[in-house]
C-alpha cells in the first residue's frame, strides 16, 4: 500500500463546529495569543489559561468528526495513511483513524506541572480543570497543549514521516506556525501534494495541486483524484 501521510488544521474541523484561529471570527480575534498559548500567560492568569481551555473541551464534547474526517478514515482500505495534525481535538480519532500524531498536544489530556510532567486523560465526565486540580503527586494539572514558545516534541517523528511519504496531503492549515508549516519542505521532489482549502495560499511549490474546497467537499475531489494516479 501506499504510504499517504496528511497533515491537518483547524480547517479539517471547522465544519464540525469548532473554530479556526486566523479566519475572520476566529479563536485568535478574540484572544491573545499571549494570554491564553504561552507558558508566561500561564504563569500570570492560569485561571484565565484554564478557562480558556475548559471552553475549548466543552465545544469538543459536543461536536462530531464531519464528513472529512469519516473519508479519511475510510481511505485506510486503500492506502497506509498517518495523520499528522496540529489540531488538538480528537475528531480524527473518533472518525476511526487509527494512525494520528498530535504535534500540538491533546484537549482531553492534562499534565502535571511537576517535574515528571506525567500525562492523564481527562475524565468526559468531569472535564473541567481547575486551579487545586492537581496529579497525585500534588502538583497542578495544566492542559497538554504545546504553546507558543514550548518546544515541540513530535516533530522529529513527523519529519521522518513526511519524508516517507509516497503522497502528501494538507488539509485546513493556514501554514503560519512553525515548525508544523515546515514540513512541506520534508517532501522529496517527486512525491505529489495536494492541498484541500477554501482559500488558496501563495508562492506553493509547483508540485502542489490545489482543491480549492472545505474538508468534507475537498475529500470527495481527493478521492476521486487519487483514483486516477
Ligand atoms: P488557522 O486558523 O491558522 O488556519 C485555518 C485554515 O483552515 C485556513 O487556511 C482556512 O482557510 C482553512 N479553512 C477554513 N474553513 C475550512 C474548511 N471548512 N475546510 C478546510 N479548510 C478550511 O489554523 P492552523 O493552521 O491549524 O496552535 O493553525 C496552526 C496552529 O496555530 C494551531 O495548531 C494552534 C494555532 O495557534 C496552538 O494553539 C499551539
Amino acid at each position: 500500500m501506499k504510504k499517504l501521510v496528511v497533515l491537518t488544521g483547524a480547517g479539517m474541523s471547522a465544519e464540525s463546529g469548532i473554530s479556526t484561529f486566523r479566519d475572520s471570527g476566529g479563536l485568535w480575534e478574540k484572544y491573545r495569543i499571549e494570554d491564553v498559548a504561552t507558558p508566561e500567560g500561564w504563569h500570570i492568569n492560569p485561571d484565565l489559561v484554564l478557562d480558556f481551555y475548559n471552553q475549548r473541551r466543552k465545544q469538543l464534547l459536543d461536536a462530531k468528526p464531519n464528513a472529512g474526517h469519516y473519508a479519511l478514515a475510510e481511505l485506510e482500505k486503500s492506502f497506509d495513511i498517518q495523520i499528522i495534525t496540529q489540531n488538538v481535538d480528537n475528531l480524527h480519532e473518533r472518525a476511526g483513524s487509527s494512525k494520528v500524531l498530535h504535534l500540538h498536544g491533546e484537549l482531553m489530556k492534562v499534565r502535571s506541572t511537576g517535574a515528571g510532567h506525567e500525562v492523564f486523560d481527562v475524565d468526559i465526565n468531569y472535564p473541567d480543570v481547575n486551579l487545586g486540580d492537581n496529579c497525585p503527586k500534588g502538583f497542578q494539572l495544566r492542559p497538554h497543549i504545546v504553546w507558543f514558545g514550548e518546544a515541540v516534541p513530535e516533530i522529529e517523528r513527523a519529519e521522518v514521516l513526511v519524508e516517507n511519504a509516497d503522497i502528501f496531503v494538507v488539509i485546513g492549515t493556514s501554514l503560519q506556525v512553525y515548525p508544523a508549516a515546515g514540513l512541506m519542505h520534508n517532501v522529496k521532489t517527486d512525491v505529489p501534494i495536494y492541498l484541500i482549502d477554501p482559500h488558496v495560499m501563495p508562492n506553493l511549490p509547483k508540485q502542489v495541486t490545489i482543491i480549492q474546497k472545505g474538508a468534507s467537499e475537498g475529500m470527495k475531489e481527493l478521492i476521486l483524484k487519487l483514483s486516477e494516479i
